[in-house]
């Protein structure tokens, strides 16, 4: 037998305030056109004054139990992947334990930019195999609206905020592909590549600072690294691209997602696409999409899945589930 990591509750949450491209041309020489045409983003949910990180992911998470039937107190691991977490301490995550009535578990953050969910997914789906947890909450949940430079029209017009979540629980697997869970991850990181996506500050520069990208640059290595890294997952399950279900991709750009379907060999009625309605949400965007996947009817028990993701570092992982 085979202890492997089973989704078994999905959730999400956006924030009220839903932002059309068109709002962005009252302030900045752009157009609903150029935003749509080069990213695909239509409009995107901004966090309310005072609405943090952990208020998003807080509300994802009691979704996410609520569709597994448990409550707060039901799991013992709470991963939160984050970049924009609403203190430099505590965690986010310890502030989501404490909103959703959990005071058994231990819960931590991760930071991976928009690679974080597989980050993330990654070490829960370890612990859960270790032994260290039976349930899991892995979480991610950004307010990227909060390091946006508003006069920068070549980013500013790309982000979101959101949150997303599973629960993940120990089940006996037999070993095979056929198994449901989490069957492969594989994660990577190349920090030559740190000057073309950053915040400009930090805790340690007195500073909160705003996003920087060199668009072109990420999206090269974007086409490239999540299609290989796509691949090497497959490839440690001994499947290939033709035995997936559903590729649920990071939403960053529509082009991206497009250019790396084609790399895998994936027709794009195979991918969950949610990117034109919540713009890029970095760490929250993999686990928003499942969620409007199972919501859509379009993900079912038992269907392969591979999700893909790459963000600052650069970092950039991929994970294998059967849901
Ligand atoms: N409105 C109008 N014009 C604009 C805008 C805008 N909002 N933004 C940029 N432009 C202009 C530029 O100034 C440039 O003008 P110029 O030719 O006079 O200099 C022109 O449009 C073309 O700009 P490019 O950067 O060449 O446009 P491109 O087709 O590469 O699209 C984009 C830009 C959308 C940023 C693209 O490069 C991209 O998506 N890159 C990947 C970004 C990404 O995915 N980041 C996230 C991944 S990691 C993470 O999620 C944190």
């Amino acid at each position: 037998m085979t202890r492997r990591a089973v989704v078994i509750g999905v959730g999400h949450y956006l924030p009220e305030r839903v932002v059309p491209n068109s709002e962005f041309e009252k302030s900045l020489d752009t157009t609903d056109e150029w935003i749509k045409s080069r990213s695909g983003i239509e409009r995107r949910h901004f966090a309310a004054p005072g609405e943090t990180t952990s208020d998003l992911g807080a509300k994802a998470a009691m979704k996410a139990l609520k569709s597994a039937g448990l409550t707060g107190e039901d799991v013992d691991a709470i991963v939160v992947a984050t970049s924009t977490a609403d203190l430099t301490f505590p965690s986010a995550a310890t502030m989501v334990q404490d909103a959703i009535g959990n005071t058994k578990g231990f819960a931590f953050d991760v930071q991976a930019v928009c690679a974080g969910f597989a980050f993330a997914l990654a070490n829960a789906n370890a612990l859960i195999v270790s032994g260290q947890a039976n349930r899991a909450l892995v979480i991610g949940a950004e307010t990227f609206s909060r390091i946006m430079d508003w006069t920068d029209r070549s980013t500013c017009v790309l982000f979101g905020d959101g949150a997303g979540a599973l629960v993940l629980e120990a089940q006996e697997g037999n070993g095979t592909a056929d198994d449901r869970g989490v069957l492969a991850t594989d994660l990577n990181s190349d920090g030559r590549y740190k000057e073309i996506l950053y915040v400009d500050g930090g805790v340690s520069t007195h500073t909160t600072g705003v996003l920087k990208m060199q668009g072109k640059e990420v999206f090269r290595h974007a086409v490239e690294k999540l299609a290989e890294t796509a691949h090497t997952s497959l490839a440690k399950v001994g499947l290939t691209a033709e035995d997936v279900d559903w590729v649920v991709p990071h939403q960053a750009n529509i082009r991206i997602i497009k250019s790396t379907a084609k790399k895998l060999g994936v027709d794009m009625d195979r991918v969950v696409v949610t990117v034109q309605d919540h713009g890029n949400t970095s760490a929250a965007s993999i686990p928003l999409a499942l969620s409007v996947g199972v919501e859509n009817s379009q993900i079912k028990q038992g269907d392969l899945i591979v999700t893909e993701a790459i963000g600052g570092g650069l970092a950039w992982g991929s994970a294998i589930i059967r849901w």
